[in-house]
C-alpha cells in the first residue's frame, strides 16, 4: 500500500464565520467594530491596556458563548485527521478553539488562542476562559504580567520552526478560508509549491492570491470542505 500523502493545511478566519464568528476583513477592515491598530499591536497595549484587555475578554466571551459551535468544515478536518494521522498537520490563524472542539488534536496555534494568558515576563501560557486585565496575578510570578496570548502585528508568529518544516515535506497544501492578507502565513502557498506540493484555495471567493495555487475552489466552507475532504479520501483510497 503506498503511504498517504502529507497534507498541510492552514485555516483562517473564513472557517469560522459560519459558526457566528466575525472574520477580519469584510467588515470594513473592523474587527468586532475595532480597528486594528487599536487592539492587536504591541503599541496599542501600551497605549490604552484597558481597551486591549476588554476587547480579547469580550472575543473569550463570545466564543464562550453556547451559541458558537463547530460547523461541518471543522467537523470534517477532524476526521481527515483521524484518517491521514500523522501525515496531517493542521495550522490555524485562528485564535478560537473550534478546531479542537471538532476532534482536531493537533492544531497549531500560529496566532495565538484566546482561552490562553500569557506571561510578559517569562512568555509561559496558562489556559484561561475567565476575563483578566492589568491587575490580574500571574501564576507563576505572582505580579500582575498577564497579557492576552495573541500574536499582535509586527510580533513573531509562534511554532514557525515546526510549521517551516511540515510545509518542506508537504505533498497538498490547503488554504481555507483565509484572505492571503497576513504575512508569514499568505506566504506558505510559496513555501509549498517549492516543495513540490499540489497547492489548492477554498475560500468564498478566489483571493487576490489565487495565482499562486493549481486549483481554486468557491463557495462557503461548511459546503466546499466536507466535498473535499470526500474527494481526498476517495482520491487516495484512504
Ligand atoms: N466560507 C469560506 N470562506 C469564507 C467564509 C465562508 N463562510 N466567509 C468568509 N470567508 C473568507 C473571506 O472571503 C476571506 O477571504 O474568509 C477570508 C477571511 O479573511 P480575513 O478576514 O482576512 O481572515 P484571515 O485571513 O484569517 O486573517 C489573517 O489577520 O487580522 C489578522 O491575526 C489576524 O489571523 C488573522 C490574520
Amino acid at each position: 500500500m503506498n503511504a498517504p500523502p502529507r497534507v498541510l493545511i492552514l485555516t483562517g478566519a473564513g472557517i469560522s464565520a459560519e459558526s457566528g464568528l466575525k472574520t477580519f476583513r469584510d467588515n470594513n477592515g473592523l474587527w468586532e467594530e475595532y480597528s486594528v491598530e487599536d487592539v492587536a499591536t504591541p503599541e496599542a497595549f501600551a497605549r490604552n491596556p484597558e481597551l486591549v484587555y476588554r476587547f480579547y475578554n469580550e472575543r473569550r466571551a463570545q466564543l464562550t458563548n453556547v451559541c458558537v459551535v463547530p460547523n461541518a468544515a471543522h467537523e470534517a478536518l477532524a476526521k481527515l485527521e483521524r484518517v491521514l494521522g500523522d501525515s496531517l498537520t493542521l495550522i490555524t490563524q485562528n485564535v478560537d478553539n473550534l478546531h479542537e472542539r471538532a476532534g482536531s488534536e493537533r492544531v497549531i496555534h500560529m496566532h495565538g488562542e484566546l482561552l490562553s494568558s500569557r506571561c510578559a515576563t517569562t512568555n509561559k501560557t496558562f489556559k484561561c476562559d475567565t476575563p483578566f486585565d492589568g491587575q490580574t496575578l500571574c501564576a507563576c510570578c505572582n505580579t500582575p504580567t498577564l497579557r492576552p496570548d495573541i500574536v499582535w502585528f509586527g510580533e513573531m508568529p509562534q511554532h514557525m520552526e515546526l510549521i517551516m518544516e511540515s510545509i518542506s515535506q508537504a505533498d497538498i497544501f490547503l488554504a481555507i478560508g483565509t484572505s492571503g492578507n497576513v504575512y508569514p502565513a499568505a506566504g506558505f502557498v510559496l513555501g509549498a509549491k517549492d516543495s513540490g506540493a499540489k497547492c489548492i484555495e477554498l475560500n468564498l471567493e478566489p483571493t487576490a492570491n489565487n495565482w499562486f495555487f493549481d486549483e481554486s475552489i468557491s463557495g462557503i466552507a461548511t459546503k466546499i470542505v466536507p466535498e473535499f475532504v470526500e474527494r481526498l479520501i476517495k482520491e487516495f483510497n484512504l
